[in-house]
């Protein structure tokens, strides 16, 4: 009899100290607006590092970074005025949604080398929050000037460097390169689960992606 007893007080009181703390971060919230969007997009600047976003879209999202034969310029898009196009729901799921193919400048030729990477489950919701507050703080409001960026690029993070992590910049490369009927049949041969990866042919990524993706420094072949 004292079992249920109890319970009904435990939960009672959970839920009394979740109203109690619903409204203690309801007030200050609501009350204080500007203050928290500044801040949210202080925090998002750190977590546009922390995944290397600025290794493709350039430091403060400016662009710049090469991305050969791609139809936007052949290099990747900007992000300066990327927040306008849309809300905070459908920026959220742009950035989650992982690689779209980037349309060739020239049909023929290669695919651009560069593609959103996979980050859906990679970036927990409430730095997805403080990114979008980042995004919308590069916006400029309309007649104004982009604000001016640093020059100095912050290190590639660790994530990004491994010896075989091509993955991570050239999504599409790689989704390609697996429906290759080379992938995969060296080893169904040889009755192993090993495959080609990108640095038998390639070379170690780690310079390279250390590098900021430096052309020099991953093994290349050119079409002769
Ligand atoms: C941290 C991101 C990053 C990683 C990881 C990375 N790359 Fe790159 N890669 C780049 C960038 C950025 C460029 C474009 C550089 C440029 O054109 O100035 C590039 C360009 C290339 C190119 C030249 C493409 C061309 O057509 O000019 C090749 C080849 C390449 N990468 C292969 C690889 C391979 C293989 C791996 C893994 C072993 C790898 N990359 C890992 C960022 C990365
Ligand atoms: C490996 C390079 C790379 C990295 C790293 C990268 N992006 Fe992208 N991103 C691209 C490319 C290329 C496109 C355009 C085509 C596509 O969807 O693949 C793009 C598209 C976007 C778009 C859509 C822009 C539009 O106008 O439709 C947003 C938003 C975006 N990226 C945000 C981010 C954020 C935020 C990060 C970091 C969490 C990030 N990207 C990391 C390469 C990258
Ligand atoms: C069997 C050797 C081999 C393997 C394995 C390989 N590549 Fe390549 N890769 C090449 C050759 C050869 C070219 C040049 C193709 C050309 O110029 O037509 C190339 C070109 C590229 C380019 C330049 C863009 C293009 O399409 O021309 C990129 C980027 C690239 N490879 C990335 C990768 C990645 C990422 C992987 C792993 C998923 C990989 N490669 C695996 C041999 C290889």
């Amino acid at each position: 009899m004292a079992i249920p007893k109890s319970k009904t007080l435990v939960a009672f009181c959970t839920s009394a100290a979740l109203l109690v703390m619903l409204a203690g971060f309801a007030l200050p919230r609501s009350a204080s607006r500007s203050v928290d969007s500044q801040q949210t997009a202080e925090q998002g600047k750190l977590v546009f590092e922390k995944y290397g976003c600025f290794v493709c879209h350039g430091n403060e999202g400016s662009g710049g970074v090469r991305n050969k034969n791609a139809a936007t310029g052949g290099f990747v898009n900007a992000l300066t005025y990327t927040s306008r196009a849309f809300k905070d729901a459908d920026l959220k799921e742009r950035i989650i949604r992982g690689p779209t193919p980037v349309k060739k400048a020239d049909p023929h030729g290669s695919t651009p080398p560069l593609s959103m990477p996979y980050f859906r489950g990679a970036i927990p919701d409430a730095e997805l929050n403080d990114l979008v507050a980042y995004l919308r703080s590069l916006t400029p409001e309309e007649g104004e000037e982009p604000k001016p960026v640093s020059k100095e690029r912050p290190p590639v993070p660790d994530f990004m460097l491994g010896d075989n992590n091509c993955e991570i910049c050239h999504s599409v490369v790689t989704e390609h390169f697996k429906t290759n009927p080379h992938y995969g049949a060296d080893a169904t041969r040889k009755g192993t689960s090993e495959v080609i990866v990108c640095s038998t042919c390639h070379g170690s990524g780690k310079i390279h992606a250390a590098s900021y993706g430096d052309p020099q420094a991953i093994i290349q072949f050119s079409k002769e």
